[in-house]
């Protein structure tokens, strides 16, 4: 929580004063903060995510990976190879991120060897104890690349979209606040029954992509109404469709979060009703995390700060089959009297 605090208080500070006590912060931008530097901790240790220089490369090659992954779907592979490629080379941020990585991972396989247990043990020192023995250093580089670039790339989006909801519907803040108060810090975010149903509505209405799921068929196979997918041809779940169907949920575009309370449906079940992370065989292993920070950052503000997302600002961008987050949305803040800050 300290992380949070911390973030959301810079972010405020950084911004002109509006005179009566509130100020506007770039939505987009603090929860990519709070994401990466919670993220950081997590797989890398805390003295990583208190280092200012460390954490600005490591956003600012978030957002190139970002773009390059982008621009691979639209340009053919042999020119986005080369423009990936010099793109990386100016900046220097991923060959930065990779070094520092390859050393932190170097310096433990050799505390890891003479038996040296961290005392707070990160997701890297998990995976020097967990992983298969034939690994080598490159391997375990690999995986933390992937795995803390994963967690920057999508999650930001999901966390920016909960968070707007809230700062659009505060008739919620005092119920989860209240929920909130009885939440001791230390104890498991599930607690927090109405903040996580909260969470599901608007991952519901928010739906950041239109499908998900997406398999290529390995030979011919036709649906019961006769439509068939030719061999090597891509299909996903509409899920957009799915969670606004009537059927399932009465009053679709309504924001009613206490629906989920009703239906038994948690924001990182995996079920058929419920398929945002995927089909029960191969769901995402990540859903826990994304939730986790959700619910630290929206107990953190409503603990902490008065806040709203004014209407008259473009609220979403679209773009493919995303819809988003606008990135010039901005939250607006003041300082609760009586809180920590
Ligand atoms: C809001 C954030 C996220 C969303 C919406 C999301 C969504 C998904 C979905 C829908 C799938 C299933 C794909 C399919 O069946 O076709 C998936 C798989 C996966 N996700 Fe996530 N994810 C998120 C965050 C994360 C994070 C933080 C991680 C952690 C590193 C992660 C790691 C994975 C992995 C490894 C798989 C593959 C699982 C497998 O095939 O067994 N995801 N994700």
């Amino acid at each position: 929580m300290q992380v949070i605090r911390e973030e959301v208080l810079n972010a405020f500070e950084r911004e002109v004063d509006g005179h009566d006590g509130y100020r506007e912060v770039h939505l987009g931008d603090l929860v990519e903060l709070v994401n990466a530097r919670l993220n950081t901790m997590w797989t890398l240790g805390d003295e990583f995510a208190h280092d200012c220089d460390f954490m600005k490369k490591a956003v600012a090659y978030s957002k190139e990976a970002k773009i390059i992954s982008e621009l691979a779907k639209l340009l053919p592979s042999f020119i986005i190879g080369v423009l990936g490629l010099a793109f990386k080379r100016i900046s220097g941020n991923e060959r930065y991120i990779q070094n520092v990585m390859l050393q932190l991972i170097q310096t433990k396989q050799h505390h890891t060897e003479k038996n040296t247990p961290s005392e707070t043990p990160t997701i890297l020192d998990v995976l020097l104890q967990r992983a298969p023995s034939h690994w080598e250093t490159i391997d375990f580089l690999r995986e933390m690349n992937v795995t803390w670039n994963t967690t920057n790339f999508v999650t930001p989006v999901l966390i920016a979209g909960v968070i707007q909801d809230l700062g659009r519907h505060q008739t919620y803040h005092p119920a989860l606040l209240q929920e909130a108060s009885c939440w001791d810090h230390t104890q498991s975010t599930d607690r927090l029954r109405l903040l996580d149903a909260f969470i599901t509505e608007s991952m519901r209405t928010q739906c950041f992509s239109s499908t998900r799921i997406h398999r290529i068929a390995l030979c011919d196979f036709t649906f019961f109404d006769g439509y068939t997918v030719a061999t090597g041809h891509t299909v996903g779940f509409n899920i957009r469709k799915h969670f606004n169907d009537e059927a399932h949920y009465p009053s679709a575009t309504t924001f009613v979060a206490e629906r989920h309370l009703e239906a038994l449906v948690q924001a990182t079940d995996v079920s058929v009703k419920w398929p945002f992370w995927g089909s029960q065989r191969l769901p995402c292993p990540g859903r826990f995390y994304a939730v986790h920070v959700a619910k630290l950052l929206s107990v953190s503000l409503l603990e902490n700060w008065v806040f709203e997302i004014r209407t008259g600002q473009p609220q979403s961008m679209l773009y493919r089959e995303y819809s988003i987050p606008h990135p010039r949305l901005k939250l607006r803040l003041k300082r609760k009297v009586n809180t920590y800050l």
